[in-house]
């Protein structure tokens, strides 16, 4: 049982005592303190309908999907779900009367997770309504109209009972829970000791072991409180990024440095998911199609592995061994991800059958340097190829050493059947991810002679 998680629920104190570490926020809005306005649809984080808005300790409110959000992991924070959005005595917030005004909702089922969605933006000022609803599904409406909402509301004031919890979670007092170390040496010791215990970082992933595999899990450790862990420092050699930092702000971070990275992370899940899920999670759960890792491979990214007092230093791409198997020993976890600091080079291109919200069928990252007119280095790394992240070693000794012309990429193609050998699956066949992945070659070479290859910028 998890005793003594502290937060507020629209805008009141909230004790929780009693529950399993894995009851989701959703199930508990709803079948204890019956606040039904929340709405279970998909209940693996793909549809939006449960999201609320949660505002950290940092006073940042972000949407989050209640139904993978686990009640420690809101230990300190402040809920608002529809029922607290709207105002006190009634009132509604202006987006739900810019909802109503222009016609954004009609059977209903998707209505409160889009306010709770569009309250987050216009509380932060966000104006990317494509970006900020791509997590929320209307099956009836469509989405013009609720757009017009959004774009009304987003110049009306934030109302006063909205801006009252950053100051409530000032004076909240939130004592550390057993389950969720606050420092890194803490958790360092406490799996350290307790290498049986399942990890929890955003609970993208482990959320839906609970909610669809129906699993109990009873030993968890939470890396939530972890300060340490959601650090990030820039270094005139590398970026230190902790292994808790939220995919959405190494995107905001990747803006910066390297942007196409920031624009391919922009496409990954939805912004509740990126708002939940972390890169030491997205690394450590080894998938073959995560986003992540190709892109960090590409940049020579390195691990640093704690155990107890030990840390040990790995290169990414050797750190993924086989399908389902990390170099990660019992009671070792990720620490931090070391990003070397270097000109930009880097280009990521995502495939799947949807533009947002959907997962790889390949992914394809290349970091191509070019000297003189010929090709002095490259780092080439995709997902959806391999049971694993990989890089293209052939490929890239099929470059170096070449000119960077038309010619190298066409006869490098080749090498492409000697790092990959893909499977066929409901994503797509092996012989369509051979032929992308060549092709997402010569899509660099052209991109970087200027040409424009980017769908959102091709006009017939
Ligand atoms: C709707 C939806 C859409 C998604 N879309 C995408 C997508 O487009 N692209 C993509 O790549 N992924 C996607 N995912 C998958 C998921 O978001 C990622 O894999 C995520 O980054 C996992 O991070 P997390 O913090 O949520 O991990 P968790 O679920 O908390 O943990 C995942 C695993 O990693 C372990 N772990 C976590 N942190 C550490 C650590 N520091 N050290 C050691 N082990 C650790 C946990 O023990 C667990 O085994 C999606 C998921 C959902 C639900
Ligand atoms: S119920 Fe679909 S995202 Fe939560
Ligand atoms: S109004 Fe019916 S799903 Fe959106």
């Amino acid at each position: 049982m998890s005793d003594g998680i502290v937060f507020l629920l629209n805008g009141e104190t909230e004790r929780v005592a009693g529950e399993p570490p894995t009851r989701t926020l959703l199930d508990w809005l709803r079948e204890r303190k019956r606040l039904t306005g929340t709405k279970e649809g998909c209940n693996e984080g793909d549809c939006g309908a449960c999201t609320v808005m949660v505002t950290g300790r940092d006073g940042v409110a972000r949407a989050l999907n209640a139904c993978i959000l686990f009640l420690p992991q809101l230990h300190g924070k402040a809920v608002r779900t529809v029922e607290g959005i709207t105002g006190p005595s009634g009132e509604m917030h202006p987006v739900q009367q810019a909802m109503v005004e222009h016609h954004g909702s009609q059977c209903g089922f998707c209505t409160p997770g889009i306010v709770a969605s569009l309250a987050v933006a216009q509380m932060n000022g966000e104006r990317d309504f494509d970006r900020v609803l791509a997590g929320n599904l209307c099956r009836c409406t469509g989405y013009a109209p609720i757009l017009r909402a959004a774009e009304a509301a987003a110049g009306a004031p934030v109302p006063e009972w909205m801006r009252e919890d950053r100051a409530k979670l000032e004076a909240l007092e939130a004592p550390p829970l057993a389950i969720a170390p606050r420092s890194v040496d803490e958790l360092a010791v406490a799996y350290g000791n307790n290498p049986e215990a399942q990890l929890i970082g955003g609970a993208t992933d482990v959320g839906l072991w609970v909610t669809k595999r129906l699993q109990d899990l009873e030993n968890v450790v939470f890396l939530a409180d972890v300060a340490e862990l959601k650090e990030i420092r820039v270094r005139s050699d590398f970026i230190r990024v902790g292994a808790m930092v939220r995919v959405n702000a190494l995107r905001e971070l990747m803006a910066e440095h390297h942007p196409q990275l920031a624009a391919m992370l922009a496409r990954y899940g939805s912004e509740q998911v990126r708002n939940a899920g972390t890169i030491g999670g997205n690394i450590a759960n080894g998938s073959p199609i995560g986003d992540g890792p190709p892109a960090l491979i590409a940049l020579g990214a390195e691990l640093i592995l704690r155990m107890k007092n030990k840390r040990r230093r790995v290169a990414l791409e050797d750190f993924f061994i086989d399908y389902g198997r990390q170099d990660l020993r019992a009671g070792e976890f990720v620490e931090w991800i070391l990003i070397p600091r270097q000109p930009d080079r880097l280009r990521c291109y995502k495939i799947s059958k949807r533009f947002d919200q959907d997962i790889s069928a390949l992914l394809g990252c290349f970091n191509i340097v070019v000297e003189d007119g010929r090709v002095a280095s490259a780092r080439i790394a995709f997902g959806g190829m391999a049971a694993i992240p990989k890089r293209a070693r052939a490929v890239e000794a099929a470059l170096v050493g070449r000119d960077w012309s038309e010619e190298t990429i066409r006869s490098a193609k080749a090498a492409f059947a000697e790092d990959f050998s893909p499977i066929s699956d409901m994503r797509a066949s092996a012989d369509y991810r051979l032929a992308a992945a060549q092709n997402l070659l010569m899509r660099y070479y052209l991109e970087d002679r200027g040409a424009a290859v980017n769908v959102l910028e091709v006009t017939p």
